[in-house]
């Protein structure tokens, strides 16, 4: 450990030491930071028998800063128990952040992948995207998934196609026909976005393999892709950056979906259209992972903090952002949907039931279904201020106003246009609801602050049930 990390780990420790105050929009089942900021998930998987996630962490300020890993481990990826932090930005190569990346499991160790950020900002042709930083790729890793050895410098900017901007960043990487190939996130020098594969056969020494892109350009920077097959389809997500036009209209930001591919993605491929993962508010940067049994998990930052109106009511409680609840990423009839995972059952208490209507007045942590909707009539009031309903083909999640000091925090309304409503899935934690529809076909995540407890759920001839989550897991 070199001074530098010392002193980052002395003031992370005091600054965390020092975190507590108002409690009252924190998470039960949600990870989120001791302190400070959080934004993508990293380095996710099963190791060991233990889960683990990392997560881009800054905690000196709530709103933002340099970029370590924030570490968490857990047994069932809902109780989450915060390690520290593994990586520091503390050496030349990654000095100004340590930036997203991923874990691969080999041969009984751990490799941490991720991009090494240097901001040059006191250049004279400081230019954000052409020049003024440094992109590098670098590996970690351990036996214990504690411990880790020396930082390895793997890739720089020169290593990478030559008209792409500096802007190449959060490999992810897997094995295929056995050797390795890591996809990286990419802005081109005439602003497209797309996907830069490498290959290797050692997991050290890496070389430029092939360039994934859509036929006609698609935003100018693709965060954070991801690769991955389940259930027979194979799917590549990409968080998007620069999309515009009238389809974004009534969007996120930034938007974070998937394309589903046939074909070989080292080689010959066609891409579907794009597809958004979530269409709720709070949704960027998801990263999957298998565990030892072979499901497909899924977890983004349930945070998209740059839409203008919008102040998240836990800046003044000295944190901000958490994660998604891990979701099963399954594929039924070629559809690719998302559910929470089951380890949720585990936490499900009291429950109250009915049929057509029902409301429950004092529960705020709870996880509720609806199965059975006739005709597509749904409606549902959480609090008094956030609505979801079926209405005119579309699917609706709306706040009833949008006072950045009220439960939406300045948001409006979102939608999924959506032929038939069957099922409804509501799963609320203090600060936040994730609503899963038609078995998680559409989904819908965000952050809410309600000022009153409760739901009221209408919906015609259905089973209504809410299950309490009573247990304080944090
Ligand atoms: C996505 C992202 C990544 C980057 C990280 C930095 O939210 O911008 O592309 O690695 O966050 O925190």
């Amino acid at each position: 450990m070199n001074a530098l990390t010392r002193d980052l780990k002395k003031l992370t420790e005091e600054k965390e030491r020092c975190a507590g105050g108002n409690d009252r929009y924190r998470q039960k089942i949600h990870l989120m930071p001791p302190v400070g900021w959080l934004n993508d998930p990293n380095g996710l998987c099963q190791f060991q028998g233990v889960f683990h996630s990392f997560f881009q962490y800054s905690p000196f300020n709530p709103e933002g800063g340099v970029k370590m890993w924030g570490h968490c481990t857990s047994s069932d990826m809902i109780r989450w128990e915060y390690r520290g932090v593994t990586l520091y930005p503390d050496q030349p190569f990654d000095c100004s952040g340590v930036y997203s990346g991923c874990a691969l499991i080999e041969d009984g160790e751990m490799h941490l992948f991720y991009t090494g950020n240097v901001k040059l900002e006191d250049r004279d042709d400081y230019d954000y995207v052409n020049s003024g930083r440094e992109a590098n790729t670098v590996l970690v890793s351990s036996r214990d998934g504690e411990h880790f050895g020396n930082k390895r410098l793997l890739m720089k900017n020169t290593d990478y196609p030559a008209d792409l901007t500096l802007h190449v960043r959060d490999p992810k990487v897997w094995k295929q026909g056995g050797v390795w190939y890591m996809i990286q996130g990419a802005r081109r020098k005439d602003d497209v976005g797309e996907a830069i594969l490498f290959r290797s056969d050692d997991l050290v020494s890496w070389n430029y393999h092939s360039t994934v892109r859509t036929e006609e350009p698609f935003g100018y920077m693709w965060e954070c892709p991801d690769y991955y097959e389940t259930d027979g389809v194979k799917i590549l997500s990409a968080s998007v950056q620069g999309l515009t036009g009238e389809a974004w209209k009534d969007r996120n930001v930034y938007q974070s979906g998937y394309f589903t591919l046939e074909g070989d993605i080292t080689g010959e491929y066609s891409l579907s259209d794009y597809h958004l993962w979530d269409y709720g508010f709070d949704y960027y940067a998801p990263q999957s992972f298998e565990t030892e049994e072979g499901r497909r998990i899924q977890i983004a930052w349930m945070g998209m903090p740059d839409c203008e109106e919008y102040t998240n009511l836990t800046i003044e409680d000295g944190w901000q952002h958490c994660f998604t609840f891990p979701r099963e990423v399954y594929a039924a009839d070629g559809v690719v949907k998302q559910w929470p995972i089951r380890e949720l059952n585990e936490y499900r208490g009291a429950a109250v039931r009915g049929k057509g209507t029902l409301a429950a007045k004092e529960v705020s942590v709870y996880d509720a279904e609806i199965t059975g909707i006739r005709d597509s009539r749904f409606r549902a009031v959480l609090g008094d201020e956030l609505v979801l309903e079926y209405r005119d083909g579309r699917f609706v999640m709306k706040f009833s106003d949008r006072d950045r000091a009220s439960a939406s925090a300045g948001r409006g309304i979102r939608y999924a246009e959506v032929e038939k409503v069957d099922s409804v899935r509501i799963l609320a934690d203090v600060s936040s609801v994730e609503v899963f529809v038609n078995g998680g076909q559409y989904v819908f995540s965000t952050r809410y602050y309600p000022k009153r407890a409760g739901i009221r759920i209408e919906a015609d001839g259905a089973d209504a049930v809410i299950y309490e989550i009573t247990e304080n897991i944090k």
